[in-house]
């Protein structure tokens, strides 16, 4: 594979610090510039990110002195000396939406963790294990843009990242109706317990527009693509209830779930000892070995012990027992900022240079 230049947009913020990390030494990605808001742009990213690196592991060596871009200002700039651009940003929604757009109509690739274009009908949302096939839409995108190169692909809300890929394999006994409850760490909101004291010893019971999004984006990574867009898929049913817990890192999500023909706990089992997906196939850099690992123990999985699992990059499931109102219950865990975030995406972006969407 050739070596692709990369620019990472919001690099000062606590999913582009963890993109720096999961760059660091890619074989294939190099990290050529870094762009933030104004108030980051002419410092170095030492002086920008200051007392904000959250990150257990220290700031690249090769980063610290790289001069912050501006990120709205000099776009053209920029789009000019990368292959593509990973993008992490504290904007408002259609600020963001137009942003993405005019690094796409640069020719600039976008590979997204913001939520602004996941409801774009011709943007693929992807989980790579799970609906891979939606990059043809890039084709339909691109036509829409009137670019070449230039398009954008989004990941889906880190919530989900653990229900959705422990319910797909089981989508073939017709999964019927989901309840299901997250918990949810403060990285998730871009904080560590020092910037959120009020978070030590506490659960706030609610995390603005997440239940929305995590009832909604399972239907489009489960949707099919028609013509120029992709459309929703109708089931399963989906319920939630999204908390913020005192944990660093982790979503950890209690799920019950009903099916049209109900498996035995043992062919479950094995649907998830048996998954794989095309990063898998592929060998991608960033793929876990073993994207789904069922805990016989009862008290498995857990945040600080495994959310860590293939580096961050494996969903943990345990619990699985039958229920009283649904057919079966089951916990499951996936690091947010990793999978669920910049890990899910560098996963994303390695598929679709790959498949040469980069080229
Ligand atoms: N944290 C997670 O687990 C997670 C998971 C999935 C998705 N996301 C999404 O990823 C995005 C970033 O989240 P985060 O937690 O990393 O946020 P964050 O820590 O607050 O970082 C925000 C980044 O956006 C930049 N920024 C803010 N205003 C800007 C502007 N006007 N122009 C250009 N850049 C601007 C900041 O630059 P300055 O430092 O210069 O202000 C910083 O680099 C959000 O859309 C979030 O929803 C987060």
């Amino acid at each position: 594979m050739k070596t692709f230049n990369v620019g990472i947009i919001g690099a000062t913020g606590m999913v582009g610090q963890r993109f720096a990390i999961l760059l660091e030494n890619h074989p294939w990605f190099r990290v050529k510039l870094l762009a933030a808001s104004s108030r980051s742009a002419g410092k170095t990213y030492e002086e920008a990110v200051g007392n904000r690196w959250a990150m257990t592991a220290p700031m690249p060596e090769a980063l610290k002195n790289m001069v912050v871009y501006d990120a709205v200002a000099d776009v053209e700039k920029i789009a000019s000396q990368v292959d593509f651009v990973f993008c992490a940003v504290d904007m408002k929604k259609d600020e963001i939406r137009e942003l993405e757009e005019r690094y796409a109509r640069a020719e600039c690739p976008v590979v997204s963790n913001n939520s602004a274009h996941r409801g774009t009908k011709d943007v693929p949302m992807i989980v790579p294990e799970i609906n891979p096939e939606h990059a043809q839409i890039i084709h339909a995108q691109r036509k829409r843009l009137g670019t070449k190169r230039g398009f954008i692909a989004v990941k889906s809300n880190c919530s989900l990242q653990s229900y959705v890929p422990a319910l797909h394999p089981l989508m073939e006994y017709g999964v019927k109706n989901v309840l299901a409850c997250t918990y949810q760490a403060i990285s998730g909101a871009g904080k560590t317990f020092e910037r959120w004291p009020e978070m030590v010893d506490n659960v706030i019971p609610y995390i603005g527009g997440e239940e929305e999004k995590s009832e909604l984006e399972p239907l489009k990574i489960w949707g099919k693509i028609e013509g120029d867009e992709i459309v929703n898929a109708q089931k399963p049913c989906i319920t939630t209830q999204c908390l913020r817990v005192a944990c660093s890192d982790g979503h950890m999500a209690a799920v019950f779930v009903s099916f049209d023909k109900k498996p035995s706990m043992d062919e479950i089992k094995e649907k998830w000892a048996s998954f794989k997906g095309e990063p898998q196939d592929l060998n991608l850099p960033s793929a876990p070995k073993h994207f789904l690992n069922y805990f016989e123990e009862n008290d498995r999985p857990q945040t600080r012990l495994d959310r860590n699992l293939e580096g961050g990059m494996a969903v943990s499931i345990g619990r699985l027992r039958p229920d009283s109102q649904y057919d079966y219950k089951f916990v499951c865990l996936s690091h947010n900022t990793v999978r669920g975030a910049a890990g899910g995406a560098v996963l994303m972006a390695e598929l679709l240079a790959a498949k040469g969407y980069f080229d």
